[in-house]
């Protein structure tokens, strides 16, 4: 089989790539520009509106949209009709916004779907690289609980969908305990050797902020969602242990990996 991967120079894509390739499995990756491309793949060099060249002739896809807005979706995978597809999503795509959009329109094109929907990734921890390396971070919500994934976790259980019977399912896919924000900064400090303390930061600052980086609206949301994981933390899920055989990752290992 081939499988073409999207995002194959981002953070989950490059390990669903070089998955594929020890498993004995050719890959074709999408890329934007070919100088990052990973190397001993097919490469195939466009934008994510486009799948047409990329898609033809392969049997799954790896798909991810790095849009805050679905706008173009339906368009983007048409060219992904009756293929295996298995989408990078997020738990909230169950209350729609831009991740229930994409599944609805990959489920109009293919009934082999599969939707890993994440809590959220780790990787996001990255953005504080500099402030925690200054001892400081600064944001809202530090007591919001949240169960962070390893990217290596969305590879394991994207590789296991893309080379198995796995059609229609949704996965939860989650890290192995959810944890305050304020300690995932205390656990990469002491990752680093550098002691990190999280500091609260006002909520208008925040959303002023958040707006310009992702427009006001996804900003309102994710505050709110934030606010909402004080009182009641994301779930746990036992989808990575079940279909990949293995236990999630630990945030603590994640920062250790990262930050040491
Ligand atoms: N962060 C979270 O907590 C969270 C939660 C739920 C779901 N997700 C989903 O996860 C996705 C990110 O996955 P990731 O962490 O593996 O990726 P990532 O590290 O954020 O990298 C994004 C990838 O997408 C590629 N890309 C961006 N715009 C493109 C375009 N117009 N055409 C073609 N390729 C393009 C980038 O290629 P270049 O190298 O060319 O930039 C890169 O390979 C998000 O888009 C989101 O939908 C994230």
């Amino acid at each position: 089989m081939t499988v073409l991967v999207t995002g194959a120079t981002g953070h989950t894509g490059r390990h669903v790539v070089s998955d594929l390739v020890d498993a004995g499995v050719r890959v074709r990756v999408l890329v934007r520009d070919t100088a990052k491309a990973p190397e001993g793949v097919d490469v195939v060099r466009g934008d994510i509106t486009d799948l047409g060249e990329a898609a033809e002739g392969v049997d799954a896809v790896y798909l991810l949209w790095p849009f805050f807005d679905p706008k173009g979706i339906e368009a983007a995978v048409e060219p992904l009709k009756g293929k295996k597809v298995v989408y990078l999503s997020a738990m909230s795509a169950e209350h729609g916004g831009v991740w229930g959009d994409v599944e609805n329109a990959v489920r109009k094109v293919t009934d082999d779907w599969t939707f890993l929907r994440v809590t959220g990734l780790a990787t996001n921890a990255l953005g504080w690289a500099e402030q925690i390396r200054n001892g400081v971070v600064r944001g809202p919500y530090g007591q919001a609980k949240r169960s962070l994934v390893h990217e290596r976790d969305v590879a394991d259980m994207a590789v296991k969908a893309l080379t198995s019977d796995h059609a229609r399912q949704t996965n939860l896919v989650t890290g192995p305990e959810a944890i305050t924000q304020a300690e995932q900064v205390r656990l990469i400090g002491v990752a680093l050797g550098t002691p990190a303390v999280w500091e609260e930061q006002p909520i208008a600052e925040a959303k002023t902020e958040l707006s310009r980086q992702m427009g006001a609206e996804f900003a309102a949301s994710a505050l709110g969602y934030w606010a909402s994981l004080v009182e009641e933390p994301e779930p746990v899920s036992l989808d990575v242990v079940r279909v990949t055989g293995h236990p999630a990752r630990a945030f603590e290992d994640w920062a250790r990996e990262h930050f040491s």
